[in-house]
């Protein structure tokens, strides 16, 4: 069973493709949702409307690129279908919490992209009903709802069942009952309709999959429901009143759209920062109650307050985030913390101790040191959370709860968003550990929660100098050593730009806690070694132990690019470059910090022609030693 986790998440991380005209459907829907693969690709699913006007489906976890022989044993004939590639929020990734979804009599069928909110409460009064569940979805509440308001007019039980629902979706439905139909429906997941001809249509979540059919879509906004059929397209809202709207032409090749227009995966997912922080926030951290709540780890809440101590495991840059999580837990929490690379981990002569609460991180879920270490703990019959993006992934599995971190999809090989994802969770662990070990008093948490929601807004401020870090990158790009500094929370930061620019770019990077520097990296440094320091932080007394390892880079004719806050106009006569940003507490400061630092790492390895999304010798998830 994989882990629980806070049902009060968003996501549109699924790609969702339907098709009504008169060709064959199913052909269609598989390129369409390759094209798709990038958004979510853990299970994947088809129905088609046979000729027999029954519903015919095939669902099946895995991705679809790896299955083409079971594709073609399918035997799906029809040119109506719904089609979806899956990136799980609620349920394991299995056969039966693939999408489509169907109603009790298999007369509905419908595939979604979001997730239902209320569905725990509308899941109860439908089996009141007596209607029974196959899956464990938050979806399949939507096609038993229509069944129940289905009157003879899909569209109307349709309207009907989404009034009932809370949440977001884009989705595709098609019922027995009306055979030469395809609805489409749209409430904060993104739903278009690709016009092929009158009365031939491509329903897709996302152009991509629609491009090679036709250029001409329209875009469904939130609350709009399209029937389509054979004979043409009628849009309303849920109150069945008519909306006019008009084709727009797709501008942006394929390549683009899969990359909602930016030229890497990796500058995608940096910019998706601000809404995927805000999706590490939102529904757990309560501003008005002024408290956080983790769903994930609520039944285990008791142990973790009593704990001895924690120790944080993770590979590469999940452990540069479980490296703050060590300053977060003993700052905020005052539980003693450490944080050890899974790899030596695993082979370690360590006792294994039941007080300690194990946190294993991980983006994928799949890292084999990771999950090896995870092995031993369990053995040594200790507790193990998993704070991971992947749902459904080893580690899901096998942890005894754990915390999501919703980021979506990474496809960057270099991680980015699921960093400060992590970061976020720790943050919020943090604080509710630390109220109830009564660390802090309730004004505390309220700066810390309120500074926390004004994140994603602040990460948004500096990925707007974009511009101005790609400028500095043209002026550092040729340089083959630099040095990375920080100290605090931020010594973890200065890890993690190094990593970002060496495995990106290919040029040596070291980070290093700034005042290790003078116990021997000071050697290194001339005019070709470029430093960059993170001096943030202004009112810590650290800070001016920052500004003294500046002075001394400085007298050894070192280019000092500094991370600094907004405001902190002295630093200037210090340094060579600086890049501002907005002030936060100092808790979270690495979650503004590190921004500057991927896009620099980013812009640098573009310029010296490196292929960033797929950088030599690496994998996106290390699942072999
Ligand atoms: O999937 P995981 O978070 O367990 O992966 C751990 C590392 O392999 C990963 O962070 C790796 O270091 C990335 N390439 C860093 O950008």
């Amino acid at each position: 069973m994989h882990f629980a986790f806070d049902r009060a998440e968003r996501g549109n991380m699924c790609g969702i493709v339907a098709y009504i005209g008169k060709k064959d459907a199913t052909p269609i829907l598989i390129n369409g949702l390759k094209r798709l693969l990038y958004r979510g690709y853990d299970s994947f699913g088809f129905a088609v409307m046979n000729e027999k006007n029954n519903i015919d489906y095939f669902k099946k976890p895995g991705r679809l690129d790896e299955e083409e022989k079971n594709l073609s044993k399918m035997g799906l004939e029809g040119a109506t279908g719904i089609s979806q590639s899956r990136w799980a929020t609620h349920g394991e990734p299995n056969q039966v919490n693939a999408h489509p979804h169907v109603d009790c009599r298999e007369e509905i069928a419908l595939v979604h992209n979001g997730i239902i909110e209320n569905y725990a409460t509308l899941k109860a009064w439908l089996k009141e009903h007596g209607h029974k569940f196959r899956s464990d979805t938050d979806t399949e509440v939507i096609a038993h709802l229509i069944e129940e308001h289905n009157n003879g007019d899909l569209l109307k039980a349709v309207q009907k069942a989404l009034s009932l629902v809370e949440g977001t979706y884009g989705l595709g439905i098609i019922s027995k009952h009306e055979p030469n139909t395809l609805i489409g429906a749209r409430k904060g997941s993104p739903l278009a309709v690709g016009v092929v001809k009158n009365g031939e249509y491509i329903l897709a979540s996302d152009p991509a999959a629609i491009i090679e059919h036709t250029k001409k879509v329209i875009y469904l906004d939130d609350g709009e429901v399209v029937k389509l059929t054979r004979k043409g397209m009628h849009i309303t809202n849920l109150e069945n009143k008519k909306v006019q709207k008009q084709a727009q032409e797709i501008q942006w090749d394929l390549e683009q759209i899969e990359k909602t227009g930016f030229d890497h995966f990796m500058l995608k997912e940096i910019f998706e920062q601000p809404q995927t922080i805000e999706n590490a926030i939102r529904g757990r951290a309560l501003i008005n109650e002024n408290r956080i709540q983790l769903g994930g780890v609520s039944d285990w809440l008791d142990f973790l307050t009593n704990v001895d101590r924690v120790v944080f495991l993770a590979c590469g840059t999940s452990w540069h985030a479980g490296l703050i999580g060590e300053y977060l837990f003993e700052h905020i929490a005052g539980i003693p913390s450490e944080v050890e690379y899974a790899s030596e981990f695993r082979y370690k002569s360590v006792p294994i101790d039941t007080r300690t609460a194990y946190f294993v991180i991980s983006q994928s879920g799949e890292t084999a040191d990771t999950l090896e270490s995870l092995r031993k703990i369990k053995q040594g019959g200790a507790k193990v959370f998993g704070i991971v993006n992947v749902v459904g992934s080893s580690i899901t599995r096998e942890t005894d709860a754990g915390v999501y971190l919703h980021a979506g999809p990474e496809i960057g090989v270099a991680s980015t968003k699921a960093f400060t994802s992590q970061v976020t969770v720790l943050s919020q662990l943090a604080i509710l550990l630390g109220v109830r070990r009564g660390k802090a008093v309730p004004k505390e948490v309220r700066s810390r929660i309120d500074a926390l929601v004004k994140i994603p807004l602040q990460v948004q401020e500096i990925l707007d100098q974009n511009e101005k870090i790609k400028q500095l990158a043209q002026k550092y790009y040729k340089f083959n050593n630099f040095l990375y500094l920080g100290r605090g929370f931020n010594f973890p930061t200065a890890l993690e730009g190094a990593l970002k620019l060496k495995e990106i770019s290919y040029i040596h990077a070291e980070g290093y806690p700034a005042a290790e520097m003078k116990h021997g990296p000071i050697a290194l440094i001339d005019e070709n070694m470029p430093v960059v320091v993170v001096a943030t932080d202004t009112e810590d007394v650290i800070y001016q132990k920052v500004v003294s390892n500046i002075e001394e880079v400085k007298a050894r004719s070192g280019n000092i690019i500094a991370i600094a806050t907004e405001g902190n106009e002295s630093i200037k006569d210090l340094v060579t470059e600086v890049i501002y940003v907005p002030k936060t507490n100092g808790y979270l400061t690495p979650l503004l910090n590190v921004i500057p630092l991927q896009l620099l790492a980013y812009h640098i390895a573009v310029i010296r022609g490196c292929d960033v999304d797929k950088p030599r010798n690496l994998a996106k998830a290390v699942s072999v030693e």
